[in-house]
C-alpha cells in the first residue's frame, strides 16, 4: 500500500494506517471519519507520535492497541471540540421561556459539553433569571476538554458572545496573573457538574431530565448510531421533556417519540 502522505514531510502514513484509525475511532467513540479526513488524522496524530518518540504510524497503532492510556489520548486527539458561549442563541431564549412557566427545579443535561461554554451558558441563563435550584449535568468523552471546563478559565474575548446583562451577573473578569481571562462566578460553577461519559456506552443515571442539549455531536455519528441515541434520549427524558439538537442535525421523519416544536427543538410525546 502506497504512502498517503510523503514520509519526507514527517511520518509514513499508509491507507491501511488510515483505515485502522477509522475503525478504532468508530469502535471507541462512534465517530465516522470520511475519506477526506486523512490529512486531519495525520496532523493530529503525528503530534502524538512525535511526543512519544515513535518512528511511524504503524508503530504508533500497535502501541495504541496495547495501552489504555494512549486510547484516551487518541480519542482526545480525534474529537472536534468547536463550541462557543450562547451558540445557537434561540435555544437559550427557549430555555428562558420554559423556566418562566416552570416552578419546579429543572434538570438539564449538556450531553457533549466540550470545553464548558454550553453548560455555563445554560447555567448563566438560569442564574440570571434568579433560579437557584436548577442543576446542569455536563458530559463529554474527551478528558482534556473536561479539564478545561472544570478549570473554567476563558479568554476574555469569548465574552462578546454572552448577552451583556447576563455576562455582568454571572462572570468574573480575571486580574493579575489571570488578566485577559474570565471565569464563571461561584454561583454558576455550583450549578454545573462535569463527568466523563461516552454517549455510545452505558449511562449511569438514576434520574431523568427536563431538557437534553445534544448539539453538534450527532453529525459525527452514522444513522444507526444516531437513531439508537435518540431512542435513549427519549428514555432519559421526563414525559414532555425537550431534546435540543445542533443546527445541522434533525430527527428522522419516521421518529414517533418526539414532535418538533421549533428550530431543532423537539418535545417528547407524553405517554
Ligand atoms: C463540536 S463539539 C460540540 C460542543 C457543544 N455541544 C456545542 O454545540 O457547542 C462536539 C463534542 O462531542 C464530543 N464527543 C464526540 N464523540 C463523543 C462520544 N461518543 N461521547 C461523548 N462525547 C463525544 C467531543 O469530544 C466534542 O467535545
Amino acid at each position: 500500500m502506497g504512502s498517503l502522505l510523503n514520509p519526507a514531510d514527517g511520518f509514513a502514513f499508509t491507507a491501511e494506517d488510515f483505515a485502522f484509525v477509522r475503525s478504532r475511532i468508530f469502535d471507541m467513540a462512534g465517530i465516522r471519519l470520511s475519506d477526506q479526513k486523512d490529512k486531519m488524522v495525520y496532523s493530529r496524530l503525528s503530534r502524538r507520535i512525535r511526543e512519544l518518540g515513535l518512528g511511524d504510524f504503524s508503530q504508533y497503532l500497535r502501541f495504541l492497541d496495547s495501552s489504555r492510556d494512549e486510547q484516551v489520548h487518541f480519542v482526545n486527539a480525534l474529537t472536534t471540540n468547536k463550541t462557543q458561549f450562547f451558540r445557537e442563541s434561540h435555544h437559550f431564549d427557549f430555555l428562558a421561556e420554559l423556566a418562566a412557566g416552570h416552578s419546579e427545579p429543572l434538570r438539564v443535561w449538556s450531553a457533549a459539553c466540550s470545553t464548558g461554554e454550553e453548560p455555563y451558558s445554560i447555567a448563566a441563563q438560569l442564574v440570571a433569571l434568579g433560579r437557584e435550584q436548577d442543576r446542569i449535568l455536563a458530559t463529554d468523552l474527551n478528558t482534556q476538554v473536561l479539564h478545561t471546563a472544570e478549570t473554567g478559565f476563558y479568554d476574555i474575548n469569548e465574552a462578546a458572545n454572552i448577552p451583556p446583562g447576563i455576562l455582568k451577573q454571572t462572570f468574573l473578569k480575571g486580574t493579575g496573573r489571570h488578566s485577559g481571562l474570565m471565569q464563571p462566578s461561584r454561583a454558576l460553577r455550583a450549578r454545573v457538574s462535569f463527568r466523563q461519559l461516552n454517549l455510545i456506552g452505558p449511562w449511569p443515571f438514576k434520574q431523568s431530565f427536563d431538557v437534553i442539549f445534544c448539539r453538534n455531536v450527532m453529525i459525527y455519528f452514522d444513522k444507526p448510531t444516531q437513531n439508537r441515541l435518540v431512542t435513549r434520549f427519549c428514555q432519559q427524558l421526563k414525559p414532555g421533556g425537550y431534546l435540543l439538537l445542533g443546527h445541522a442535525e434533525g430527527l428522522d421523519k419516521a421518529q414517533r417519540d418526539f414532535v418538533s416544536i421549533g428550530k431543532t427543538i423537539y418535545q417528547k410525546v407524553a405517554g
